[in-house]
């Protein structure tokens, strides 16, 4: 496995492009099977996980080629609706392949997604609100089968508001007979970007963004090229990048909405946030003070920027507090982070993280996707070299983490 090998204590300073966000991708993806047609994804990152829904949709028959970061899909020749188990092991969110599919074809197969190291990821609101739609939904052997000979609109509360259930009923309601209405749905910038594209082919959706989606089932979609939104993980990322090296950093194309909950965080850690309609300036001081972080469904505090901010915090000079209230086991971060001399106590979904004198670079092991990033910051940050373990983690969800820190100033290196 690769590993990353980082040199600390360099300050980070210049400017960064974002790339499109991987959780704005994936459900696009997805529902390109639904026109049957092609589509022009702009600006598109080449992460594994994105190549992963690629090989999915190529084993369903659909023909796939990327044009420098243009991916163009032509999904008329889709002529498969039983979905790979080895690649949905790849990746779990596959899952939102299913409301797609079932759109198209009235049917879908798909092995169970299983757990990941985050916890259990289940998917009880997706099925539960399938069948509502008159989608008869029966698991052996591991297996999901889906069928419906007549796919039609219902009224669907969620219990939660599942960003991975929102978009899958969205899926699947597009083509389906009469109205659908979604109350307590997920609100997350990625759910507006689904409903953006559906509308640019031709579907009648509204209210992504609230707590309620309404969507008129139509005939059929067209083709349509679309640029999609700013990855806002990877820009929070490289916030904290340059606050954690007491750095300054400016990113370009990013909408800095979508980052308040992370970028109001890091103000009151003390850091500067000068915002421009595309671009988000963060000046870092010396020294930083602890803050609390509960996350929570967008608007609030986002899971996926959890363990970066608690690197960060390790080298802040109060106690900080973080409340993990979305996945059962998303503190892994902090044990590496511990054998690098932070002072962490974990109980349960509460992290508890005291000031440290320094951290001291050693060799760490990335165990899931955004875990691995805290551990390139914290990285960043420590003295002497750290060495990053397992970074294919890494690479589901940033292209090329090391060469954009190194464009910033960092030392960090790729090795086999
Ligand atoms: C999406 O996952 C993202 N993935 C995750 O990002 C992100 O952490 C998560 O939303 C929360 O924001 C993609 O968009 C591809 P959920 P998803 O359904 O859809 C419970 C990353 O790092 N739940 O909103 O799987 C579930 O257990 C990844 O980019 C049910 O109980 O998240 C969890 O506690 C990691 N039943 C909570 O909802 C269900 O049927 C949030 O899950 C579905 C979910």
């Amino acid at each position: 496995m690769s590993k990353y090998i980082i040199h600390g204590g360099k300050r980070l300073e210049g400017e960064l492009h974002i790339d499109a966000s991987k959780n704005a991708v994936l459900p696009i993806i997805a529902a390109t099977i639904l026109s049957g047609n092609t589509t022009y994804l702009y600006n598109c990152p080449r992460i594994v996980d994105v190549e992963t829904m690629v090989d999915i949709l190529k084993q369903l028959g659909c023909k796939i080629k990327w044009d420098n970061k243009t991916l163009i899909i032509d999904t008329s020749t889709i002529q498969s609706y039983d979905i790979s188990e080895q690649l949905v092991r790849k990746m779990r969110s596959s899952i939102i392949l299913l409301g797609a599919i079932i759109g198209k074809f009235g049917k879908a197969k798909i092995s169970y997604p299983g757990g990941c190291p985050l916890g259990a990821r289940p998917i009880d609101l997706h099925l539960s609100a399938f069948k509502k739609m008159g989608i008869t939904v029966t698991e052996e052997h591991g297996f999901i089968i889906c069928e419906s000979s007549h796919l039609r609109g219902a009224k669907i509360n969620l219990d939660f508001p599942s960003v991975g259930a929102t978009e899958n009923i969205m899926l699947a309601a597009t083509l389906a007979a009469g109205d659908t209405i979604i109350y307590n749905t997920a609100r997350e910038p990625e759910i507006v970007d689904l409903q953006n594209y559906l509308n640019a082919c031709g579907a009648k959706i509204s209210g992504a963004g609230t707590e309620t989606i309404y969507i008129q089932g139509v005939k059929r979609l067209h083709s349509v090229s679309y640029k999609v939104i700013p990855d806002r993980i990877i820009a929070g990322t490289y916030l904290v990048a340059a606050a954690i090296t007491r750095g300054t950093v400016t990113l370009k194309d990013v909408y800095p909405s979508h980052l308040r909950a992370i970028t109001s965080k890091l103000e009151e850690a003390g850091c500067t946030i000068v915002e421009d309609v595309n671009q988000i300036t963060l000046i870092s001081p010396k020294e930083l003070k602890g803050v609390n972080i509960t996350t929570e469904p967008y608007p609030g505090y986002p899971t996926d920027m959890q363990s970066q901010m608690m690197a960060l915090l390790c080298t802040c000079n109060e106690m900080s507090i973080i409340k993990e209230n979305l996945f059962e086991a998303r503190f892994k971060a902090a044990y590496e982070l511990i054998r690098m001399g932070a002072n962490i106590s974990v109980e349960g979904r509460i992290a508890i993280i005291k000031p440290t004198a320094f951290l001291m670079g050693t060799t760490v092991y990335a165990e899931d996707l955004r875990g691995g990033a805290a551990l390139v910051l914290a990285g960043l940050a420590a003295r002497g070299t750290t060495v990053v373990e397992d970074i294919e983690h890494i690479k589901r969800g940033y292209q090329d983490i090391a060469l954009d820190l190194r464009s910033i100033g960092a030392s960090i290196q790729e090795r086999e």
